[in-house]
């Protein structure tokens, strides 16, 4: 089959970074998630991968989308006809992972990268892809004229890379238009932020993170009312999660967190309920 390029913004380029790590991820003996999907679609884009070979952060990235499934694999459960949307959606196959076969999907990335999507995946009934930054609020309105929540946003290492003026934004457009609904999300604190030229794989690309944030709380300053339902680094994974990993990952988890590494610890992954 041939290649073709991805052809993607600065930004946007990062999405090939937690791709190819769960593409690595498939091919080990023991992985800690399965994705195919993602193996089809590194063969099929023509672009350098070996760079990202054997950097520690491809199995962070495995482990936050593992948390994020989770997440929104309880979601459904408690609201099995729920809406899902995925904000900065990339090539993740969040839906093929957590599907329950009745929710309804939106995956909204920006433009190029919603017309990369398009070439691997297809809208259906249920599923649907939206070319959108999601600083722009048109996206809320065709989102809420077709479905009907309770809603649940996964921005899984979207937010970072916005200022805070947009995050503040787009945290009050999700309360103002989807109240009640839960957001997860990543926040990076100062000690991550600063050494990102450092970082094994965004030294890699030219995209950089802007928006700092030393606490996820601070999203309830934003709005009051809005409570942090669970929060997590890296090193503190939910036991039930950490209980199922390979015992590999175990080991080198317990590590890290003996470590208390700043970058580590200043990492969180976090689900909010909005007002
Ligand atoms: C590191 S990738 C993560 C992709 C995906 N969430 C995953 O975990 O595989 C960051 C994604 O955020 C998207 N993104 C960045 N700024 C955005 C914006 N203003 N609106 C929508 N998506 C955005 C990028 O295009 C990219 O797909």
């Amino acid at each position: 089959m041939a290649q073709r390029g991805a052809d993607l913004g600065t930004i946007q380029e990062t999405l090939l970074i937690p791709l190819y790590g769960r593409a690595v991820e498939n091919r080990k003996k023991d992985p800690i998630l399965t994705d195919p999907r993602a193996e089809e679609i590194v063969a099929a884009i023509d672009y350098d991968f070996a760079r990202f070979d054997h950097l520690p952060s491809l199995t962070g990235t495995v482990l936050r989308t593992s948390l994020f499934d989770r997440w929104a694999a309880d979601f459904l459960t408690a609201h099995p006809d729920g809406t899902v949307v995925e904000i900065g959606t990339g090539l993740n196959t969040r839906f093929e992972r957590t599907d329950n076969g009745r929710a309804r999907w939106f995956e909204l990335d920006l433009p190029d990268v919603i017309e990369l999507r398009r070439t691997f995946f297809t809208d259906t009934p249920r599923r649907t892809t939206l070319p959108a930054s999601v600083t722009d609020e048109a996206w809320a309105t065709t989102v809420a004229a077709h479905s009907g929540g309770p809603y649940f946003f996964a921005a899984e290492a979207v937010l970072p890379f916005l200022t805070e003026a947009d995050v503040h934004h787009v945290v009050d457009l999700l309360a103002t238009r989807f109240p009640g609904s839960t957001l997860a999300l990543d926040t990076t604190g100062p000690s991550f932020v600063d050494a990102q030229d450092q970082h094994d794989a965004l030294s890699k690309v030219d995209a950089r993170m802007q928006w700092t944030c030393a606490d996820p709380t601070q999203l309830a300053e934003w709005q009051p009312g809005a409570r942090i339902l669970a929060s997590h680094t890296l090193s503190s994974l939910p036991t039930p999660m950490y209980g199922a990993l390979p015992a590999a990952t175990q080991e080198m988890l317990t590590g890290l967190a003996a470590q208390r590494l700043p970058q580590v610890e200043e990492y969180r992954l976090s689900l909010v309920q909005l007002p």
